[in-house]
């Protein structure tokens, strides 16, 4: 059998805001840059990004403070030196994309608006409207193409070419028609996004599985800080699609069945506009005390009505759509129905703050990249602040795009590679194909989702994770029992769903490990029975490998400290 074997100086794997800038420099650069992705990149979950992107712009604002608000957002478990970096280069990183062509909101002087979102001490998130992440990635995506960047549409990448401590390529086989082929290059860049789906109620786009860490994980490369999923305040309820936090930020308020604005209680200074694990969980309480509203108690309200039909027409249409879309609400007139929603993965791919991923606490694997939301530099630590994803897609992928046009300088070289070197993969994705057993996959998908959401979500116990880890056991040992009818090789998403769902498995097992070894409450996550955070013990990041029988070990790593030392976090 021949395989093609396509050749690049850079192969990113994901088309969101990370992946299109970090191609983007690389080709501006002159360097040759392919990205693969499973879908066209407009379609990619950066577009789905709402509220906006924190930059310290207005008088009133500065870095430090950026830089304070993100470090404590973290509850102290954030590098402050990659904070810093981030948070320092964030007014350049708007004023690239604007010079990009990206159009943002503008107050009455004519500069780039701001509103406030949660945790920050002054206005700070720059935004189009409601749609800010789509603008920014339309903006990107054009410039990529400009520079000449090849698009490989309805590509699935499903292993990494990794030997002697170093990654060469990857193995990927086309959409359309099931055709595998390799990718070869000197440098490779995962910007795949998060794993929320791993949860029944979320945010995230159907194609946000999770991939690039359950493959990097199966050749022994850890993960980092894996139990750290963000819930975000307001999912619509029943779907968990995203109600921006732009909706607090301009002035929306919560409030349980019996008409209380209850987070005069859990966050009496900041109410709303609280860090997002602090009004998740406050919901997630008053939900649980059986203050919810509607015939099932299991939502709360937000209450927009006071902001009036202009604002919410001019600042929050995409909003009002979804809602009326959703749950036939009309913000303008009622309020609408809201909780909880997996959201962001703090963890993944542990890199330092120049994109290297890291082979173990000390070293790092040559030839490999990571950015956005499925890295962890990490920025977010324990806890990410709204506005800050976008910031850091854009900003770290286009950094480690202008790392690896500096590393291909300094002298990395192809390392040929062979047939050989994906048979693994190969023979894999053709087992999941024949696969005859009994087993159907979206109900196992079901079961590992909503398990997820009850063992391992808002709050969590020893037994509850405990019982978890059996049953992604027993997940694991049954999806060799799947049965796929559809065997062809053309669009076949029977075969796509069922790969996506053997990485969602090995990857929660992370989540899940990482919070039992965790006996302590720090950021998004909660365990009932250690409700306090033990920065004696934890104030460390958490590496996670895997060994060939599926076994999790865990070691932990330094937290970067600097100019802020820890503190009671209150809002
Ligand atoms: O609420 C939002 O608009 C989401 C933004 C974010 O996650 O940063």
């Amino acid at each position: 059998m021949s395989i093609p074997i396509h050749k690049y100086d850079v192969v990113i794997v994901g088309a969101g805001l990370a992946g299109c800038a970090a191609a983007r420099e690389a080709a501006h650069a002159g360097l040759s840059v392919c990205v693969l992705t499973k879908l066209h990149p407009l379609r990619s979950h950066s577009g789905a990004a709402q509220g906006g992107i924190n930059a310290a712009l207005s008088d009133e604002d500065s870095i430090e403070l950026h830089e304070f608000d993100t470090v404590k957002g973290s509850d102290y478990l954030g590098d402050q030196d990659a904070i810093k970096l981030m948070c320092s280069k964030a007014p350049e990183t708007i004023r690239w994309a604007e010079r990009m062509g990206a159009a943002f909101s503008r107050n009455e002087e004519g500069k780039i608006a701001q509103r406030p979102f949660g945790g920050q001490s002054s206005p700070r998130a720059c935004y189009a409207k409601d749609r800010t992440g789509l603008t920014l990635l339309q903006t990107i995506y054009e410039q990529a193409c400009r520079d000449g960047v090849t698009f490989d549409d309805e590509y699935y990448c499903s292993d990494i070419i990794y030997k002697d401590g170093k990654v060469s390529g990857v193995y990927a086989y086309n959409l359309v028609d099931s055709s595998a082929q390799i990718f070869n290059a000197r440098a490779v860049m995962f910007a795949t996004g998060g794993y929320g789906r791993a949860f029944k109620i979320n945010s995230n786009a159907h194609a946000n599985t999770g991939d690039a860490l359950s493959i990097v994980a199966r050749h022994g490369l850890p993960l980092e800080d894996m139990e750290f999923v963000q819930f975000h305040p307001t999912g619509i309820a029943g779907s968990g699609v995203l109600i921006s936090e732009a909706a607090r930020g301009e002035g929306g308020k919560l409030f349980n069945s019996k008409g209380e604005r209850f987070m005069e209680k859990y966050a009496p200074n900041k109410l709303e506009l609280a860090s997002r694990d602090v009004v998740s969980r406050a919901i997630t309480q008053e939900i649980l005390e059986g203050r919810g509203c509607g015939e099932n108690k299991d939502h709360v309200h937000i209450d927009l009505t006071h902001l009036g039909a202009d604002l919410i027409n001019t600042k929050l249409p995409e909003l009002r759509d979804l809602a009326i879309t959703f749950l036939g609400q009309d913000m303008i007139k009622e309020p609408i129905s809201i909780a909880a929603t997996a959201h962001y993965s703090m963890g993944g791919i542990p890199c330092d703050k120049e994109g290297h991923v890291r082979a173990n606490t000390k070293d790092l694997v040559e030839g490999f990249y990571a950015a956005g939301e499925c890295s962890c530099v990490s920025v977010h630590g324990a806890n990410r602040l709204g506005a800050n994803s976008v910031l850091e897609a854009l900003f770290f992928g286009r950094h480690v795009g202008q790392t690896i046009v500096e590393d291909i300088k300094n002298g990395i070289l192809f390392n040929d590679v062979h047939i050989s070197d994906v048979q693994n993969a190969i023979d894999e994705l053709e087992n999941i194909r024949k696969s005859n057993g009994d087993e159907r996959v979206p109900a196992l998908r079901d079961e590992l989702q909503q398990t997820m959401t009850n063992n391992a979500g808002v709050f969590r116990t020893e037994k509850s994770l405990l019982e978890q880890r059996e049953i992604l056991k027993d997940l694991k040992k049954r999806f060799k029992n799947i049965r796929l009818d559809d065997k062809s090789k053309i669009y076949n998403t029977d075969l796509q769903e069922a790969v996506e769902l053997s990485h969602m498995i090995d990857f929660s097992a992370f989540i899940v490990e990482g919070a039992i070894n965790r006996k302590e409450s720090r950021g998004a996550h909660f365990r009932n029975d250690y409700p306090n955070r033990d920065d004696e013990k934890y104030l460390k990041h958490t590496m996670a490998y895997m060994d060939k029988d599926g076994n999790i070990s865990i070691e932990y790593m330094d937290v970067v400290m600097g100019n802020f030392k820890p503190e009671v976090r209150t809002y």
